[in-house]
């Protein structure tokens, strides 16, 4: 099982190209489940696999 918690992620916090991309994210995946992640150009799809790999830390959140 994959557990996201609570996760929040700015980049370039309080600079004039602040980027909020994750606001209290929280999802499960159980084992052997398809899911599929969507969103636009930016929207955090790549920074969200980073997280979940250990590449980038959020700034707070959980991931079980
Ligand atoms: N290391 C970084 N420093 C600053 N901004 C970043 C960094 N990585 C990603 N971003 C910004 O965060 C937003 C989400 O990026 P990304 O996760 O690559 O989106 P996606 O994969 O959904 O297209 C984009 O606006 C991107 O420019
Ligand atoms: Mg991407």
């Amino acid at each position: 099982m994959l557990k996201v918690e609570n996760l929040y992620k700015t980049f370039a916090k309080n600079k004039p190209d602040e980027k909020n991309i994750f606001n209290g994210l929280n999802f499960c995946a159980k084992a052997g489940e398809f899911i599929t992640i969507i969103g636009g150009n930016g929207a955090g799809k790549s920074t969200l696999m980073n997280i979940i790999t250990g590449q980038t830390f959020p700034d707070s959140g959980k991931i079980r």
